[in-house]
């Protein structure tokens, strides 16, 4: 239909406020349009996003206790391809069957997961629905980039955050060190509300004791899964990070096996991943995060947090704050490693913005 793409702009543009917002399943927005018989009279009678904790999804909540009226056409609109997989609850697919109302579905595009990635469609077509798909627009790329990261290369989309100084330094030498202003601070704590895990090399907790959450009014509980790398486990429990706990997920990933070490985490309702350590290595920890839904990942940090990534080519995109002041003789440099060509690497800067005094580039891999 020649309105279609409209409908799919406004699901978009609601799809952009929910990023973040869906862990362990991926946003999506669907909309219930009514039309009369010849479709000339259209409008948008019912909305449905994927639910806080990911279930019931979107086209489930469009549909689900809206009365059909007999003298209506109706449209389902998704961002993403509808689920057809029965099994905890009903899909989506018999969700728009049952509802025998649903006449047409059109959504942005196939979703790669194996249990979907095309069947949704076909099951549609098999039960007389009209099925028209392929609007995937830059836009909702961009948004999915990272689930499609997930279902496809079975890792998260990566993007590493660095707050430097003017000379490029990431603190004063085993300092806490406050680097960008309050504006760039909450821009990031923004940012880490569309992420579904934030990242630290233990160090990073040790010298920062930081919280790792989203502080911004109404966004402290989309705060992401908190991730530490420490493998000694050894990290103080009255670090400031395990003392909310039950309220924002904590995950250590660590070679350590001794039962007794683990206990204080666990009674803090820390969870922890123990790798034996021929398999601790950065392939099986993304992995391991991609398999518990992790779609996006945003790394924080520090030097050895960062090098790691670098050196092993995993990551998509970086978020650089700079400050505008020097930190001189007493830097910590933000790689602790001498990177082995790193010039080969090719990245295309995708925005610059002004943050008060800071600056932020966002560069992406080619
Ligand atoms: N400005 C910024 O953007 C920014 C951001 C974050 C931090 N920082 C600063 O950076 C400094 C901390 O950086 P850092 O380099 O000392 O430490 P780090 O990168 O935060 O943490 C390093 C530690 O992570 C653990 N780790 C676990 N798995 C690892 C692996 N596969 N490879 C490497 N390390 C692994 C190791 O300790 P275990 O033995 O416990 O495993 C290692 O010592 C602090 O001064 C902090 O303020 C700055």
């Amino acid at each position: 239909m020649y309105f279609d793409l409209n409908y799919i702009k406004i699901a978009t543009s609601v799809l952009k406020q929910i990023v973040g917002k869906t862990f362990p399943n991926p946003p999506v927005v669907s909309i219930l349009v009514e039309s009369n018989a010849l479709y000339r009279v259209n409008k948008i009678v019912s909305l449905g996003i994927t639910s806080v904790s990911g279930r019931p999804h979107a086209e489930y909540n469009a549909i689900n206790n809206f009365n059909f009226k007999k003298n209506k056409k109706y449209t389902l609109y998704s961002t993403l391809e509808p689920c057809c997989h029965d099994g905890r609850g009903q899909s989506c697919v018999s969700k728009i069957i049952d509802s025998k109302f649903v006449k047409r579905v059109v959504f942005a595009t196939i979703d790669p997961d194996t249990r979907v990635n095309g069947k949704g469609k076909t099951k549609l077509i098999e039960n007389n629905i009209d099925v028209s798909s392929g609007y995937l627009s830059k836009e909702i790329d961009e948004i999915y980039k990272g689930y499609f990261f997930n279902r496809k290369s079975k890792r998260p989309r990566v993007f590493l955050k660095l707050a430097t100084s003017l000379d490029g330094y990431i603190a004063r030498k085993n300092q806490k060190t406050k680097i960008t202003n309050e504006q760039s601070t909450a821009f990031n704590h923004l940012l880490r509300s569309k992420m579904d895990a934030i990242l630290v090399g233990s160090n990073t907790v040790k010298v920062d004791n930081c919280l790792l959450t989203s502080r911004i009014n109404g966004l402290e509980k989309f705060t992401p899964l908190r991730v530490i790398l420490n493998r000694k486990l050894d990290l103080d429990i009255n670090l400031k990070i395990f003392k909310n706990c039950k309220k924002y997920k904590t995950l250590i990933f660590t070679q350590q096996k001794s039962m007794d070490k683990k206990k204080k985490f666990l009674k803090l309702d820390v969870e922890i991943i123990t790798l034996v350590e021929k398999n601790y290595n950065l392939e099986n920890i993304l992995k391991k995060l991609a398999s518990i839904g992790v779609s996006n990942l945003l790394v924080e940090g520090g030097a050895k947090i960062f090098s790691l990534f670098l050196k092993e080519r995993k990551f998509d995109d970086i978020f650089i704050f700079r400050s505008n002041f020097f930190i001189g003789a007493k830097g910590f440099n933000a790689t602790e490693f001498e990177l082995d060509d790193l010039s080969k690497i090719k990245l295309f800067k995708k925005d610059v913005k002004k943050i008060g005094n800071d600056t932020l580039e966002i560069l992406t891999r080619k």
